[in-house]
């Protein structure tokens, strides 16, 4: 079992914010090694991110980086998964958002959580001509749930 068996490990979950995407990892998402593939988690990160960025924008968005991306333990089949995307910066046409995704693994019917990827991704506003489009302002507290 290599859930995060210490003490206190239901409690990494984040309970004071809202998860922007929850899924279960099904058996179809595998790679060769039985452990979910990173391409199928980075789809999640990038859909949590655009939500937000999305939501700040009121228009289409595109994905144009992923400036970090980090793996920092496996995800099995059966784990729910969490993204939580929080908005770090608004440029005049770029929305940059930091995703970190947790795991809840059932065990001896608890839910042990662990933070297993992190990741900073940019989106940019983009208008009818599929360009750039500037962004509107938004007040401090916009987004302050997420
Ligand atoms: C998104 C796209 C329209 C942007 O066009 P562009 O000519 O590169 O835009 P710009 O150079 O004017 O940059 C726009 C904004 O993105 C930011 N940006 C561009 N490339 C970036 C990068 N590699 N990293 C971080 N930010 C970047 C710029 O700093 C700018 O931000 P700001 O306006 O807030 O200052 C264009 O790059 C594109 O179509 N890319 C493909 C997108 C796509 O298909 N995504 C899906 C991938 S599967």
């Amino acid at each position: 079992m290599s859930a995060n068996e210490q003490e206190g490990a239901e409690e990494l979950f984040p309970r004071d914010r809202q998860p922007t995407v929850r899924i279960l990892a099904m058996p179809a998402y595998a790679n060769p090694n039985g452990n979910i593939f990173g391409g199928w988690i980075m789809a999640q990160m990038d859909i949590a991110g655009s939500v937000v960025a999305v939501e700040y924008s009121g228009g289409r968005v595109s994905t144009v980086a992923a400036t970090s991306m980090e793996f920092h333990k496996p995800v099995f089949v059966g784990d729910l998964v969490s993204c939580f995307a929080q908005i770090q910066k608004v440029g005049s046409t770029s929305i940059t958002v930091k995703v970190e995704v947790f795991v809840q693994r059932a065990h001896d019917g608890r839910l042990l959580a662990d933070k297993v990827t992190e990741a900073v991704i940019v989106y940019v506003a983009i208008g009818e001509d599929g360009k750039p489009s500037k962004l509107p302002e938004r007040g401090p507290d916009f987004g302050r749930y997420w």
